[in-house]
């Protein structure tokens, strides 16, 4: 006898399309087959697709990020608002502080998360003090307990790495088989706009656009891979936000390098104009993200690249701050200008619904292409892969019912994260998730929250197919 059976499923995987049962026993698939026998729990497909759970691989909560703003989502209430988008996995990051351990870093996480998470989570560790006892001693040791991928920073005053750090980290990265992801923005150029920007007196949040053009970001990222090819170890380049980075990336594969991409919601949905707001005013800080959203030239590049194979994961790089808190909040006097609107977005939710609507009911994309992008490759590249990304007998009944044609405008109200609102207000989405199934579980059904908080399993995770 089953747990559960889903019936008349169409399921989709990255590989292939078509109409079974799924059958689901102690949180597993155990049956995939025209009629899988008699279950406890009965779930009618009929009319829908059944995809593997989404995989969100860039998740920031409860990272404290410069002054004494908080991030709007804690472990709750961000998983809470993944399970609601579709999601059934999130990796979030575990920040080291400057001067602090590793293991510290990773145990202030784990109490911070503990009892709280909806959905499954595993931690990225970002490495901001890469001192020779962090290279030698502590990553090493972390990574064999399941902390395969690292996250570091070209820029950003309390994270930048230079280079001979980005190259130690590499090299350590290379040895113990670890993923590193790189935010690739060039520091000293970012420091000279802003500053030019602000001696004009352009400080409105659209500034922040302009004090980090793809100019900053291709030279970044052109720099991330030489010291990838230097240290010839795979790397990640995320957050891609236009053509000028996308072209360095498929310079390096023509080289035979193996170096990743992922790109974000906010580069095929915003533009640099959205940070204008109405009429220059705060407004735009709903908007302030890093690298920032470009123009429709870089839409459409990112497209080609989500269809020609050059970007392999799409992750939200969820990072949400309260618009009450943009000005940075000591509001007085100084902080008015857009270096203090704390960076980052929230789109934790509408990552899935966004890359369908836009993708796959637009045409551009196909069904397998969202499930590769979504589930399939970021299980494959953070070394979860099968048990997670795809539907298989063995696999975690991880799964997302989804609603190919219904109609949604995207709005704040049917948000469930803790952020004050969302930059695709009033979008109209065709394809909505429906249910959300974690590990054989319910979590979320119809709009509403059916999990409970502490259902989410902490991941160790294995090596990446990056190392082959
Ligand atoms: O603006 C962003 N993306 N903030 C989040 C931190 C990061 O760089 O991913
Ligand atoms: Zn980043
Ligand atoms: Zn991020
Ligand atoms: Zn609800």
């Amino acid at each position: 006898m089953l747990d559960t059976a889903i019936r008349n499923a169409e399921i989709v995987t990255a590989a292939d399309r078509y109409r079974a049962d799924i059958g689901i026993r102690d949180g597993r698939i155990v049956s995939i087959a025209e009629d899988v026998g008699p279950a406890t729990e009965e779930i009618d497909a009929a009319g829908l697709l059944v995809l593997p759970g989404g995989i969100d691989a860039h998740v920031h909560l409860e990272q404290p990020q410069g002054g004494d703003v908080v991030m709007a989502d804690g472990f709750e209430s961000g998983t809470r608002s993944a399970a609601a988008g579709g999601n059934t996995t999130v990796l979030p990051f575990a920040l080291q502080k400057k001067g602090q351990s590793l293991r510290d870093a990773v145990q202030a996480y784990h109490a911070a998360a503990e009892g709280k998470c909806y959905t499954d989570t595993s931690f990225h560790i970002i490495i901001t003090d890469p001192t020779p006892q962090v290279l030698g001693q502590e990553l090493p040791a972390l990574v064999r307990d399941g902390y395969t991928s690292f996250k570091v920073f070209m820029t950003y005053d309390d994270m930048v790495l230079n280079d001979a750090q980005l190259i130690d980290v590499f090299d350590v990265a290379r040895r113990e088989k670890a993923m590193v992801m790189v935010h690739a923005e060039g520091y000293d150029a970012i420091r000279y706009m802003a500053r030019r920007l602000e001696e004009a007196g352009k400080t409105a949040p659209y500034y922040h656009a302009e004090s980090r053009p793809q100019s900053v970001e291709r030279e970044a990222t052109h720099r991330a891979i030489s010291h990838a090819e230097l240290t010839d170890v795979p790397i990640c380049i995320v957050h891609v936000s236009g053509r000028d980075p996308m072209e360095q990336i498929q310079w390096a594969r023509r080289r035979g390098m193996n170096v990743w991409a992922e790109t974000c919601p906010q580069y095929i949905a915003l533009t640099a104009d959205d940070l204008k707001g109405l009429n220059m005013d705060f407004d735009g800080a709903k908007y302030v993200c890093s690298p920032p959203p470009r123009d429709l030239d870089s839409q459409a590049a990112i497209w080609e690249g989500l269809r020609d194979g050059t970007f392999d994961i799409f992750s939200s790089d969820h990072c949400p701050f309260r618009f009450e808190d943009s000005h940075g909040k000591d509001v007085e006097g100084a902080r008015t200008s857009f270096r203090w609107v704390p960076n980052g977005i929230p789109g934790i939710e509408a990552r899935m619904p966004i890359l369908f609507s836009e993708g796959v009911s637009k045409g551009r994309i196909t069904l397998e292409r969202f499930v590769e992008l979504t589930a399939t490759n970021p299980a494959k590249l953070f070394g979860m892969y099968p048990r997670k990304g795809t539907i298989a007998v063995g696999a975690d009944a991880d799964l997302t019912v989804w609603d190919a044609t219904r109609e949604v405008t995207m709005s704040q109200e049917l948000h469930h994260h803790d952020c004050d609102y969302t930059p695709y207000e009033g979008m109209a989405i065709t394809g909505w998730p429906v249910r959300t199934i974690l590990r054989g579980r319910t979590i979320f059904a119809e709009g509403e929250i059916t999990g409970a908080p502490g259902q989410g399993v902490y991941l160790e995770r294995g090596t990446s197919r990056a190392f082959g």
